[in-house]
């Protein structure tokens, strides 16, 4: 079987690791893995391929950055002469990035079978650029690996069948699991006793000057209580710069590598971000974690786990911190299925699902 996995953007990285590490233990299984270099950072790029042990990529297409328009049109010219000279049996997508739906689109029109790791999360705001790459992706698969139940429901509603989806837990807590050790083991030096960790870059929050602002104002208020600790997007540096937001209080870092970042989380007395993985990992640790968005496409790490989504509302920030700092935060459980073993149970699935080798060996 002939495995050709995309990815593109940071959070992709820890999705494919697992995947790729267990089907590489499977006979007959040859792989390939394509970089579309749509984030090229080496922090937001080279260090994760390098912590996580992934291979260095077989092909990068360097598309860089662009509008949505241009970056997804540009993947998907680059990606089509490789795949109709490489002719895989089946191609693994991640996530919801531009990178994601790019190559679902170039594999539906070549007739090349595509499987969608992180399938059937639904946020239901089609204004989100993810929610749109998620909903066009998910009916172009023919495999769908969902995370958790709720991802079934969504599909199965949107008149998937049944037989193409398969529930096999959270990819991301594989790698979470894996490198918890190191993380354990990483020294940060100066950090303080408490403090909150904060990520921010979602273009709804950081695009527009206003919108940063009062985020930022809301920041300012929590480094009153607790030291904040922001290591910060390129994105979000680019415009804290270009509309002067800069404050001496809020500390902006450089992104982290993954173990680094893993190690802030486990430490950190709460985490305040619009990531979709990060609520996610603080669920799994059971670190309170406050979402500043007004809707998640991960609704379990608020039924089982300590997420909470406080919008852009100050003063739900400062109530949900105070419970934080006082110990009364919310109490999470960690789901079904995110038990480091959703890579393996994926390469069974393909394992029954995909043609025998065509004389091809593992590598
Ligand atoms: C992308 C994903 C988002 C994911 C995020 C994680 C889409 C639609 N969005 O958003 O879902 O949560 O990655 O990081 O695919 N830039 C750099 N260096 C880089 C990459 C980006 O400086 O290595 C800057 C560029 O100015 C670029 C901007 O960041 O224009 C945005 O990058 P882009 O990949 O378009 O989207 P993200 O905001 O990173």
């Amino acid at each position: 079987m002939r495995v050709l996995h995309v990815v593109g953007a940071r959070p992709n990285f820890m999705k494919v690791a697992p995947v790729l590490r267990a089907l590489a233990g499977r006979p007959d299984v040859v792989q390939t893995l394509i970089h579309t270099g749509q984030h090229y950072d080496v922090n937001m790029s080279d260090v994760f391929f390098e912590q996580l042990g992934i291979p260095a990529p077989d092909v990068n297409l360097a598309v860089g950055s662009g509008s949505h328009g241009r970056q997804t049109a540009e993947i998907m010219t680059r990606l089509e002469p490789v795949l109709l000279e490489s002719r895989p049996d089946v191609v693994l997508v991640y996530g919801d990035v531009n990178s994601t739906v790019a190559t679902a689109l170039v594999c539906a029109k070549l007739g090349i079978r595509v499987g969608h790791v992180e399938a059937g999360l639904r946020s239901f705001d089609r204004t989100m650029p993810e929610e749109v790459n998620r909903l066009v992706t998910d009916q172009l698969a023919d495999l769908l690996f969902t995370p958790s139940e709720d991802g079934d429901e969504n599909l199965r509603r949107e008149g998937i069948e049944g037989s193409k989806i398969f529930c096999v837990g959270n990819v991301m807590i594989d790698s979470l699991l894996r490198l918890l050790p190191a993380a354990r083991n990483v020294k940060h030096d100066g950090l303080p006793e408490r403090f909150a960790l904060v990520t921010l870059h979602r273009p709804a929050n950081v695009d527009d000057c206003l919108t940063l602002r009062g985020i930022l104002d809301s920041l300012l208020q929590v480094s009153r209580e607790l030291a904040v600790v922001f290591p910060a997007h390129p994105r979000t540096r680019q415009r804290i710069a270009e509309f002067g937001l800069g404050s001496e209080q809020l500390i902006l870092r450089e992104p982290l590598p993954y173990i680094e970042f893993l190690a802030l989380q486990m430490r950190a007395s709460v985490v305040i971000t619009d990531s979709g993985g990060i609520q996610e990992e603080t669920t799994y640790l059971r670190v309170p974690c406050l979402t500043v968005r007004e809707n998640t496409e991960r609704p379990i790490t608020i039924s089982v786990g300590t997420n909470v989504l406080v919008g852009r509302d100050r003063n739900k920030i400062a109530a949900e911190l105070a419970k934080a700092l006082n110990g009364r935060a919310k109490q999470g459980t960690i789901p079904p299925l995110w038990d480091g073993k959703a890579g393996e149970r994926i390469a069974d699935v393909l394992g029954a699902a995909m043609p025998r080798s065509r004389g091809f060996h593992a590598a």
